[in-house]
């Protein structure tokens, strides 16, 4: 019997979890990769033998052309988009997806743009939401009613569970993050349910106790698109001079930053019962950096930042970004 490895966002989402989980589904030779957390309304950048792939429904893990892909059924499709996506990555022969998984209907994605969502929220539009909204009333269509799809239905959780069952590699990934959950975010300012790994659980078909490792994917700085508090925000002009500037992967919108904050990063960790920490971009904040491959050799203030972050939260930083590359990661957990 082996246990998963759980991939969550530790603070608004675009922690960079894509590259985290396809560095992973690589390195450790992930056999099942199964998605959970919301929809499209995730979008994650995968840079992959020098091509750049922006998913948002297709598990990230699928850079490893031997990982069994899965959609878990506490999450939302969009069919057109998903089948773009499968053709895009070419993974055809070995995704499934949940009968039970939820599907988004053009009339979500209209709700979605209008009123409220998108005047108070400022939602990604893409209908998660108000899908959602019907799926809680028990109205909206599942996987398994959709023509296009039938080829494709599976029952994830008994795979999960078996594959675990037989000692294989099991990779679970989250989306969104931490402070965008319903339950535990900046509410209202939030996505459409619980994105904390207790949650991804559930999306996907396991109980808590299959999990042997819970990384918290957190970002050298903070960004958030969309409306809701954030702590010390920078004028925009300060991101653009610190070379944080990002723009959503779905919106096109750009990304609000303000420097880490510890406190977060230590109730991130709490709320994830996170046992180990990927810190992405370190090479934004320390641009001579780029591309280190080994800790020992960062420089002394990228160290002590690494550091500091350990400390506030009593969590390992195993995994360090130092650049776009799925190959630009330090990798620290085989020390002690
Ligand atoms: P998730 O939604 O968490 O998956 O993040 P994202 O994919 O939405 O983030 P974004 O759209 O900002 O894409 C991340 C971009 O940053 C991609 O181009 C990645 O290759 C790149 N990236 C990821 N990690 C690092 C890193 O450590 N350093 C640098 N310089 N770039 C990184
Ligand atoms: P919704 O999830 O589209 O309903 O949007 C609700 C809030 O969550 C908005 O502020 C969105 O910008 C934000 N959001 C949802 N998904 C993501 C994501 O994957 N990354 C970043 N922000 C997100
Ligand atoms: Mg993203």
């Amino acid at each position: 019997m082996s246990k998963a490895v759980l991939v969550v966002g530790g603070a608004f989402g675009d922690e960079g979890k894509g590259k985290v989980i396809s560095y992973l589904a690589i390195k450790d030779k992930i056999d099942v990769a199964v998605r959970g957390g919301v929809g499209p309304n995730a979008g994650h950048t995968v840079v992959s033998s020098g091509k750049t792939y922006k998913v948002r429904l297709v598990p990230s893990a699928f850079t490893n052309p031997q990982t069994r892909l899965l959609i878990g059924s506490g999450v939302l499709v969009n069919p057109q988009l998903l089948l773009e996506e499968i053709k895009l990555t070419d993974v055809r022969s070995r995704i499934g997806i949940d009968y039970q998984t939820g599907v988004i209907e053009e009339e979500h994605i209209q709700r979605d743009r209008m009123g409220h969502l998108k005047e108070k929220i400022g939602t990604t539009g893409t209908g998660t939401g108000p899908a959602n909204a019907d799926r809680v009333l028990r109205k909206g269509k599942v996987a398994k009613e959709i023509p296009t799809l039938q080829e494709f239905l599976t029952d994830v959780a008994g795979e999960v569970n078996n594959a675990l069952d037989l000692g294989k590699r099991v990779l679970i990934e989250g989306t969104q993050g931490t402070f965008l959950s319903l339950y535990h975010g900046t509410y209202p300012y939030v996505t459409s349910k619980d994105t904390t790994a207790s949650a991804v659980c559930a999306d996907v078909g396991i109980g808590p106790l299959r999990v042997g490792e819970v990384i918290v994917v957190l970002k050298s700085y903070l960004t958030r698109v969309g409306e809701g508090p954030l702590e010390n925000e920078l004028p925009a002009e300060e991101v653009v001079k610190l070379g944080w500037s990002e723009f959503g992967t779905v919106t096109g919108r750009m990304r609000r930053a303000a420097p880490f904050n510890f406190k977060l990063a230590k109730r991130a960790c709490l709320l994830n019962s996170a046992t180990q920490i990927a810190l992405t971009k370190l090479d934004v904040l320390f641009k001579d950096d780029a591309n280190v491959k080994r800790f020992q050799d960062l420089s002394t203030e990228a160290k002590m930042f690494v550091e500091k972050v350990e400390a506030a939260t009593g969590v390992r930083v195993t995994l360090i970004g130092t650049g776009p590359s799925v190959e630009d990661m330090i990798d620290r957990r085989g020390e002690v």
